[in-house]
């Protein structure tokens, strides 16, 4: 299922033929940094694929398969998690290296948080980012996030940040 699109990008359902490009966007260090902050082993990776991507999402919330239009090529995943009892989703984005620095992280926000506001109906949206990932977190204040909680995970010295981007600030941001 084709789930959204942009100039650039295609966001759909993981297919088979995306597990080779999935396993090298994980085992990928650099990647993976401020995202758990280990490479995944090939063999993680790939039971991680088969096991919660494959065939997935299939409609609304998950991370949607990435497609680099031009490319026809899978290039990461992007998508908001579904939200909890109350009325808000968190936005995730990965992106294999070769494709950091051209805006698309930018583009695909962009794409979900609108489709947040407008299909979707909600009244926020969320993200968490460790900190230090200044890319990503430059990409929510681009948008009008605002810092609102962090936590630290204990035994490992690494700081979770939560932002958020309530429906009010972003109609106000699109009427500027
Ligand atoms: C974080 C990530 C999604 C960014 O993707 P991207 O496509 O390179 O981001 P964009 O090109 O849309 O832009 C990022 C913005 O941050 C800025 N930026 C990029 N790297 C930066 C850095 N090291 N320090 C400060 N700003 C930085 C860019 O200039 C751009 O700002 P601008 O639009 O005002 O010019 C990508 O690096 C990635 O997939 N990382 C691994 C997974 C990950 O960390 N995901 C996020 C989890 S919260």
């Amino acid at each position: 299922m084709i789930f959204l699109e942009t100039e650039r990008l295609l966001f759909r359902s993981h297919e088979s033929g995306d597990e080779a490009d999935f396993v090298s966007m994980h085992t990928d260090a650099e990647v993976r940094r401020y995202v758990g902050g280990q490479a995944w082993p090939v063999e993680k990776a790939q039971s991680r694929f088969r096991e919660q991507y494959l065939g997935r999402p299939e409609e609304t919330y998950g991370l949607w398969a990435t497609v680099f239009k031009e490319a026809g090529k899978y290039i990461g995943c992007c998508g908001l998690r579904a939200p909890g009892e109350e009325l808000g989703a968190s936005l995730g984005y990965y992106f294999a290296r070769p494709y950091w620095g051209r805006g698309l992280a930018t583009e695909a926000s962009r794409a979900f948080i609108n489709a947040a506001f407008t299909r979707l109906g909600l009244d926020r949206v969320e993200a968490d980012v460790e900190k230090g990932n200044t890319a990503s977190e430059h990409i929510l204040h681009n948008f009008g996030f605002k810092y609102v909680r962090r936590e630290e995970i204990r035994g490992r010295g690494r700081i979770i940040n939560f932002y958020e981007l309530a429906r009010g600030e972003w109609q106000r941001r699109r009427g500027a």
